[in-house]
Parts: structure tokens; sequence; C-alpha cells
């Protein structure tokens, strides 16, 4: 079946997050990390089925449930995990709340690379530690790590675990087998954990490979616990669905009693049968989506180095997320999203979100159809035209 990524889908006024949050119906939004993209026909299909059953008590999570995570993972990673690793819970954050209670004591340090993903930071300090960044290095809009920095802080014998981003939100890396091993080497030295987020290892553009973390080998995978879920790249995650694989058995049964504590150990029944059906039947819509993501990407990045060169853009290798340089208009990220939304009619998350390093630069959530991204870059191109010259 072929999917049509280029149909526009009204979300406004269905309770949507990205689109409903607006402060008025012009504003066109790239900010919060879903995609404005009908789900593949078998999860829809999948979820009808379940709908029209109509009764929605508590929901028992079934065998398939664990034999479509662990195929995926064999068949499309060459990953091999075991049933009982795999522990499921209400999303990839909470998930990661329950790690860092499982493994750490408050006040200790928690490693990442930075800018990244907000919500790692409140995750951090609800849990009673402490942030501490290993800031990425732009090498002309390519991120790289600074392994001596990582290093340094690893040693540091507050520092308990290493949250990293693979591929990285907001860096759009997917970062090598041999930066993995790097970083899982200075890891293992140092006895720092690795909470390894993988919720964006679907989003893979064209060249690059994702690798999961723990299938580096059995040092590596016994000393982590990979975040996984269909949720990004099969546009559900409203459905509130995510998976911790965990091999290590005394560390398991602690993340468990953590899950437990953090009482969220409850999921809902669309979205167990929605990630069965995603990893069972969903790969030629992942197939195609991946491939409207990188015209998007292509679209933009000829867009901006022609009418935008002061405005550059990361190279993306994986997400859907771009990351715009707009240190040329010397404003805060925090009042260019402002004042992009007050006048220009588009929503961007602000770098600074991030993290410090993240200032003056801009997120783009490229996931829409081609003609809402063209629209939404005409609308700043026209903005920055009118603010350059007023300068
Ligand atoms: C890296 C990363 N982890 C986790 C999440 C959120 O996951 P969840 O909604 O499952 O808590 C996001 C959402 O953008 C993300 O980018």
């Amino acid at each position: 079946m072929t999917y049509n990524f280029d149909e526009p889908i009204v979300r406004r006024g269905t309770n949507c997050v990205k689109w409903d949050e607006a402060t008025n119906d012009k504003i066109l939004p790239f900010w919060v990390a879903d995609m404005d993209f009908r789900v593949a026909q078998p999860i829809i299909d999948a979820l009808r089925r379940r709908m029209e059953h109509g009764v929605f008590g508590y929901t028992h999570v079934p065998d398939a449930y664990y034999r479509a995570v662990v195929d995926w993972f064999g068949r499309r990673h060459q990953w091999t995990i075991e049933k009982e690793w795999i522990l499921y819970t209400s999303g990839v954050i909470p998930a990661i709340a329950a790690i860092l209670k499982a493994v750490t004591l408050p006040g200790e340090k928690v490693l990442m690379q930075t800018p990244v993903y907000n919500c790692f930071y409140s995750c951090i300090r609800n849990c009673g530690c402490q942030v501490a960044s290993n800031p990425l290095i732009n090498d002309n809009g390519t991120y790289r790590i600074d392994f001596e920095d990582l290093e340094r802080k690893a040693a540091d014998p507050l520092t308990r675990v290493l949250i990293l981003c693979n591929p990285h939100n907001p860096a759009g890396r997917v970062w090598t087998r041999e930066e993995l091993q790097r970083i899982g080497d200075i890891c293992l030295k140092h006895q720092v954990f690795v909470i390894a987020d993988e919720i964006h290892c679907e989003l893979v553009m064209p060249g690059h490979t994702y690798t999961p973390y723990a299938s580096l080998g059995e040092a590596y995978q016994r000393h982590s616990a990979t975040c996984n879920s269909p949720s990004k790249s099969f546009n559900i995650a409203g459905l509130q669905i995510a998976n911790i694989v965990v091999e290590d058995q005394p560390i398991r049964t602690h993340i468990d009693r953590a899950i437990n504590i953090n009482e969220t150990c409850d999921v809902n029944p669309f979205g167990v049968e929605a990630l069965i059906a995603a990893y069972n039947e969903g790969e030629e819509w992942l197939t195609q989506l991946n491939a409207y993501l990188w015209k998007n990407y292509e679209y933009m990045r000829r867009f901006c180095e022609a009418n935008l060169p002061q405005f550059p853009i990361s190279r993306l290798e994986g997400t859907y997320l771009v990351w715009m340089d707009c240190r040329a208009l010397s404003a805060s990220s925090e009042a260019l999203e402002q004042s992009l939304m007050d006048e220009a009619g588009i929503w961007l998350n602000a770098g600074a979100m991030y993290g410090p390093e993240g200032e003056g630069f801009m997120r783009w959530n490229i996931a829409c159809p081609q003609a809402q991204l063209a629209e939404g870059l005409n609308r700043f191109l026209h903005y920055v035209t009118h603010k350059m010259k007023r300068r």
C-alpha cells in the first residue's frame, strides 16, 4: 500500500497539544515532537477492532506483545533480546524516572550530552540527582562528542549514570558503532550505568545505521537499560506505551519495583494493540515515512542554502527534528520563539530549552506535509528578511 504523506490532516480542534495550544489559529506548529501524518493502516485496523469490543477495563499484556518487540529488534536491528528482559510502562520518561530511582542515590550525578531533550533535566532533578553536562562540540553543524570531557566527568565518583540519547534529540546524530563503543568503554571503566534512550531509533536517514547500544556486547548490555517505544516512529505517542530492556536480573528487579513505586505499571489496551500492529505490520509504512522525511529535509536544506545562508541547519542523520543556528538574529531563543509566533505565525522550539548550549538555536519539527513545511519556511524567511533589514 502506498501512503500519501502529502495529505493535510486537520488536527486543530482535536485536543492536540501541537495545534490546540497555540494562542491563535493562524499559527503553524513545528514544535512538539509528534507528526501530522495518519498512522499505518494496520494500526488503525487493530485499534478499530479493539474499540469495537466496547469494553476498556484494565489490560493484560499478552505474550504476542513481547513477541512483537523481540521479533522486531531481532529482525530489524540484529539485536537478540529475551522476553523476560522486557518491562513495559507508560512512556520513555516514566521509564527513565524508574531506572534512575532504581540505580541512583539522591545527590548523585547523571551525565548527558547537551544540548539534549528537555525532559531529561526535570526527570533527573525529580529523582533528587544532579545534572552533569558533557557538552557536544558543534563542528560546522555536525555535533560530536567531547570524549576527554566525558572521561573526566565519568571519573567523578559521584557520577552514577549516563543518559545516552541515540539518535540524539536535538542534534540529529545517529551515533556510530565506534562512538558508542568509546562511550561504553568509558562508562564501563568508571562504573557508570548507561540508560540508552532509543525512542527515535527507527527514524534514520539514508547512509546512517542505528546500532542498539546494548547490542555492542555482553558487558555493555549488562551495565545498561534501553528504553524504546514505537511512539515517535509510528506516531502513537498519545497511546502511552514504552519498554525497558534490561538483561541483568537484579537490576531489572529494582527497576520493576521502581515502576510500581512510581505507579506507572499500568498501560492501556490501545497502546498494547498499537504496538503489536506497528512492530508486526508497520514496517512498510515506516520505510515510506523515512523516505518522505528525507525528502522534507532535503527540501529544507536546499531552501536554507538558497535563501537563509546566515541560518545554517544541522545535518540530519536521524529523528525528524532539525536544529537551526539562529544566532545571526542576536536574540535569545526564548524571545525568538515568542516573536516568531506573534509576528511570523510559526511555532518552533527555543534551543535554550535543551540546555545553555542551545541558546540562539531553534528546533524545527519537519514531520508534516511538505506544503506545510514550505509555508513555514517562507514565513520564517519573510520574518528574518524584515528583521535583518531593520538592524
Ligand atoms: C529523546 C526523547 N525521549 C523521550 C521522549 C518522550 O517520551 P515519552 O512521551 O514516551 O515519555 C521524547 C519526546 O520527544 C524524546 O525526544
